[in-house]
Order: C-alpha cells, then structure tokens, then sequence
C-alpha cells in the first residue's frame, strides 16, 4: 500500500508548536527559589489590621521571618498571638510600635531588622487612611436633603448671584458657600491623608532602599496602592489624590533605582471587602462607607474583593522570577540584552479596572466609566 502524499508545508506546520517550545528562552528561577520561604525577612508597614495582618498570617503559614509595624501597639501583639497560633516561632516576629510619618520610628524599624536579622528582603508599604466624602462635603457645603447623598455638579451662574443650581435646577443661596472653617476642614484631611499616603510612602522608600539592596539576594518593594490611584473616584477626591501621589513617587523611585536589583511591585485593587472604608484619617470608625449605607444594594457587593484574593495576587506576584525577560522570547531577539524587560511594575485587581484606564482614556471615559463611578459611590450618574 502506498503512503499517502503530504506536502512538506504541512512538516512545517506540526513541527512550529515543538519548535516554540524548543526555541522559546527559559525564564530565570521564581523569587521563591532564590529566597526560601522559610528564609525571607519580611517588613510590612501597616499590619495591626486589614491586608496587613492578613499578609502576616500568610507569611506566618510559610515560616518566614516577620517585623510588624502600625501605630496600635495592643492590635500587633494580638496579630503576633495569632501568627503564634499558626505555627511560626515566636522569635521569628518582632513587634515594632511605629508611625510611618516618622522618621526617627521608621530609622527605629530598619534598625530592629538588621539588627536581628541583618536586613530585609521584602518590604511592604501597606499603611494608608481613606478619605470617605465628596471635597463639598468634607467643606461642610452639604446641599443634598437626606436619604439620597447627592451632591450636585456646581454649575457657572453669574457672578452677583453667588449661588449654583442644585438638582432640579433649584438655586442655592451663598449661605451654601463654604465657609472659612470649611475650607479649614479640606485643608486638615487632605494633609492628615498625605502625611499617612504619601509622606509615609516615601519616607519608607528613602529608609529601607539601601538596607534592602545590600542585604538581599533578591529585594523586593510592594506597595498596596488602589485603582483610585489610576482612575478619578467620585467621594474619594483626596484619598485618590495622594495614592495617586504615592503610587508616582514608587514608579519614580523605580526608575531611580534601575539596576540596582530591587523588584517594585504596586498592586491596585479595588474595593476590599474589609474595614477600611468604614475609617476616617484620624479614627477608626466614622467613615462615610457606600456598603454600609447600602447605597448602592447588590451593586457595591459584586465589586468587593475577599481579601483574600489581594493577599494570593500580592504573594503570586512578588514570587515571579525577578530577571528580566525578553519581550520577544525567541531568536534572535531573545539573544539581545536591550530587549528584556522585569515582571511588571503595577498590576490592577480585578483586572477590568486596566481596561478602564484604557477607556478613561478615550470618550468612553465620561460616557461609560465616569458615570458608573458616580453610581457606586451613591451620587447622581
Ligand atoms: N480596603 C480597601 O478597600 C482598599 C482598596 C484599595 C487600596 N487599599 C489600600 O490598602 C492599604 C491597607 O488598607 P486596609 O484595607 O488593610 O485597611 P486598614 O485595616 O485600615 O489598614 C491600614 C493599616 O495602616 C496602618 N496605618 C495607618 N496609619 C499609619 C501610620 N501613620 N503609621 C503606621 N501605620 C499606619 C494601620 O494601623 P494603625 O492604625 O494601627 O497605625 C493599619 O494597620 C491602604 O494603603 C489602602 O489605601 C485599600
């Protein structure tokens, strides 16, 4: 019996999928074999509550080596028991009593660590306070009858009038004005968030670099930032503002920083189903939270995070391998240096928020994403 013809383009075709796998380069090894679990030093900068101490029982599962640090004192002995309680050794933790928006409390962090440990291999920036109102709001401008918290978009009337159109076209009074003490008010939140959001962030980039370069095989930076970081969120004005700032400052550190080895990683989620939104800049209740208010029933809860899920994203990307890989990883580009890039510096949770960016930046932006962030902060769409 005769075999049947084939033609040769065919050979080629079977052959492509062997030769991608042959011909594709190999990554370098993952994070986690370079340092073993069980070997890595960890500083997480906000962890008496929230991701933080969520993040400090992942790592006490693993068996690493954990510095605690937030401003509540009793809070971190209590994430110490339950890291106890999971297993890791208690002179694998260290409690350290800190505030972020100091530098002689961060230099007293970085000096615990090295001290015990001689340094760090991974840093997270966690600590942060939100800013839950609208800027009118936080003015104490609240033109909006209760239950319905919406704040009209100021419109341009003339000048002697001194007034805007409210909903329904109705006029508003001076007396709507913000008043000097309002103005006091924006002014204490917005610096109480930049101290904490940027100043902090900051600072805790300037302290722990060096010590982190020098003392690791392979140093890494995680900084939780937020997709109000990326994308203007309604009733979070001076929150999104100084993540915002935070997240600019790490982009910019990194690329300072290139070359000398260091992985930076800011990751953006969205909403977390947590207490933070239920916060103010100075306490810990008080917030103005869309959930709580059920603003916005069976919309907001679709979009909440499980905290877990942000803790497996923080751990899964911080454990790719840190060397640079080629962007097209086949001959002979793959050959050339200047073609290789690092895992990615900012990543967003759930990822839809990325495409948002894309579309904020094209008309979509004011049609579809603008509007939908009105409605899940519970204002006028
Ligand atoms: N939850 C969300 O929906 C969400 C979404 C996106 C991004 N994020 C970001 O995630 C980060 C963590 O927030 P979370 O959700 O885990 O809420 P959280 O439970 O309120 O955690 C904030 C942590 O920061 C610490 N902290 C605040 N001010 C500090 C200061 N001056 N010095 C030292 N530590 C300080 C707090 O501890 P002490 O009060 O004891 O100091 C606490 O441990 C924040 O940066 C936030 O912007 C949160």
């Amino acid at each position: 019996m005769q075999a049947p013809d084939v033609h040769p383009a065919l050979y080629v075709l079977l052959a492509l999928p062997i030769l991608a796998v042959v011909l594709r380069a190999r990554r370098g090894p993952s994070r986690e074999k370079i340092i073993k679990p069980t070997d890595e030093r960890v500083v997480l900068l906000g962890s008496s509550s929230g991701v933080g101490k969520d993040l400090a029982f992942a790592y006490a599962k693993r068996g690493a080596k954990i510095v605690l640090v937030a401003r509540r004192a009793s809070s971190l002995e209590e994430v110490k028991a339950q890291c106890v309680a999971l297993g890791l050794k208690e002179d694998r933790i260290i409690v350290c009593p800190a505030d972020i928006r100091n530098p002689s409390d961060l230099l007293g962090v970085r000096d615990a660590v090295v001290n015990a440990w001689g340094g760090l291999d991974t840093l997270h920036i966690l600590a942060g306070v939100p800013s839950t109102r609208t800027l009118l709001q936080i003015a104490g401008v609240d033109l909006v009858p209760e239950p319905r918290p919406i704040v009209p978009r100021p419109r341009l009337v003339p000048a002697e009038d001194l007034a805007w159109v409210g909903p329904g076209g109705a006029y508003h009074s001076a007396t709507h004005l913000p008043t000097a003490r309002g103005l006091e008010a924006v002014a204490a939140e917005a610096r109480a968030c930049s101290e904490i959001n940027f100043v902090g962030t900051v600072l805790a980039l300037a302290a722990f670099l060096p010590v982190l370069c020098v003392s690791s095989a392979s140093p890494a930076i995680h900084h939780l930032s937020s997709v109000a970081a990326a994308i203007a969120a309604p009733s979070r004005c001076i929150y999104s503002a100084t993540k915002s700032a935070a997240l600019m400052a790490v982009e910019s550190a990194r690329v300072e920083c290139e070359g000398a080895g260091v992985r930076f990683f800011s990751l953006l989620p969205g909403t977390i189903d947590n207490e933070f939104r239920t916060k103010t800049p100075w306490s810990q209740n008080g917030g103005n939270c869309e959930v709580e208010k059920g603003v916005k029933a069976g919309w907001t809860e679709k979009l909440l995070l499980p905290p877990q899920a942000v803790v497996d994203a923080i751990l899964t990307q911080l454990a790719l391998p840190p060397a640079p890989y080629p962007v097209i990883p086949y001959p002979p580009f793959s050959w050339v240096p200047a073609l290789r890039a690092p895992p990615k510096s900012t990543f967003f949770l759930p990822y839809m928020y990325k495409l948002a960016t894309l579309m904020a930046l094209t008309p979509l932006g004011y049609l579809y994403v603008e509007p939908n962030a009105r409605k899940k902060y519970g204002l006028r769409p």
